[in-house]
């Protein structure tokens, strides 16, 4: 973690304890200097984290403000040897990982505080304000086929579901085919995998996670689908280091269960948690609009429809709207 980010969350912690500290104060507890507690805190402003500067008192925050900490994270997590980049802001977490030199063939993960250029599937924007949500992505390869890992993103969503559970205890998570996390038809995470072929049988994939945790509002033009956020659902602050720990220990456990024995083991899982099955879908595949009714998903990760004529067809790519 580079020095700024760690002064962002020295101070942080110290204005959590929701009362007024004065810029001398906070720069001693935090041993630096008065110059570099205003740079935090003009930067917390550009950020868009509402502190308000009480003249003649010192600075306050509105909100619970916990940022993301290395050491919260790892002491959290079960695998030790794991690489985790903590960064204030980037483009695109996945982006990192693409460009990063350090290309070898250990698990690399990626989380930011913001995203400038936070990608969605189809070329959508994913909104990515500083301090609130999970922007994180991980790096990995498997020895297999590029067609064998269309299940990927349907295990990588039961791993996501089941982290937020195990945090949460949210029990009404459900999973749109092919990789979105649901509440009550409203979105609360989203996938976005990027894959491609490595060398000696193994193909790399940079999995790409974004989750609405403390976010409370957004404008239309920034999100333009029903949308919710953990904290709106359970009415608490949630510590994200805690979630981002779960999330590594989950994914690590689906990822190496779907490395050894594919989808399989995943399609009672998916089974329980899939809002598509028997209802109503609309499906656009390219520019062609599929209707029919949620069939669930085959042995590849394809989604099943049952159509008008009451034969099954499966899909293996798209964008699938429940209809209501
Ligand atoms: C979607 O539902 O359209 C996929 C959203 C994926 C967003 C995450 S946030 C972390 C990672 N970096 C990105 O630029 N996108 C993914």
């Amino acid at each position: 973690m580079d020095n700024t980010i760690s002064n962002l969350v020295k101070i942080s912690e110290l204005l959590g304890d929701g009362q007024c500290h004065d810029g001398t104060s906070i720069g001693k507890k935090c041993g630096i200097t008065r110059a570099a507690v205003s740079k935090v805190i003009k930067k917390f402003k550009e950020y868009g984290v509402e502190i308000q500067s009480i003249k003649g008192k010192g600075y306050l925050l509105e909100k619970p403000l916990i940022l993301l900490d290395a050491k919260k994270i790892k002491k959290n997590i079960k695998t030790l040897s794991l690489i985790i980049d903590i960064l204030e802001k980037v483009g695109s977490t996945n982006d990192y990982l693409k460009n990063d030199s350090d290309q070898d063939n250990k698990v690399k993960i990626c989380v930011a505080e913001m995203q400038t250029k936070g990608r969605g599937r189809l070329n959508r924007q994913w909104h990515s304000p500083f301090g609130q949500n999970i922007y994180f992505s991980l790096r990995c390869s498997f020895q297999k086929d590029m067609s064998e890992l269309s299940g990927l993103s349907l295990v990588t969503g039961l791993a996501v579901c089941n982290a937020i559970t195990s945090i949460t205890h949210a029990d009404n998570l459900a999973v749109k085919w092919p990789n979105d996390i649901f509440v009550d038809q409203q979105k609360i995470a989203g996938i976005l995998i990027d894959i491609d072929a490595g060398s000696n049988g193994f193909c790399n994939a940079i999995i790409g996670i974004g989750i609405n945790v403390n976010m409370q509002n957004a404008l239309k033009k920034e999100i333009d689908q029903p949308w919710n956020s953990l904290q709106k659902i359970t009415g608490e602050y949630i510590d994200r280091n805690l979630l981002c720990a779960e999330l590594i220990n989950s994914l690590m456990n689906y990822l190496e269960r779907f490395s050894k024995s594919g989808l399989s083991d995943f399609i009672n899982e998916w089974k329980e948690r899939d809002c598509l099955f028997g209802k109503s879908v609309a499906l656009m595949s390219g520019q062609k609009k599929i209707m029919g009714i949620g069939a669930g998903i085959n042995a590849q990760g394809h989604l099943a429809l049952k159509m008008p004529d009451k034969t099954e067809k499966t899909f293996f790519s798209g964008d699938a709207t429940l209809l209501k």
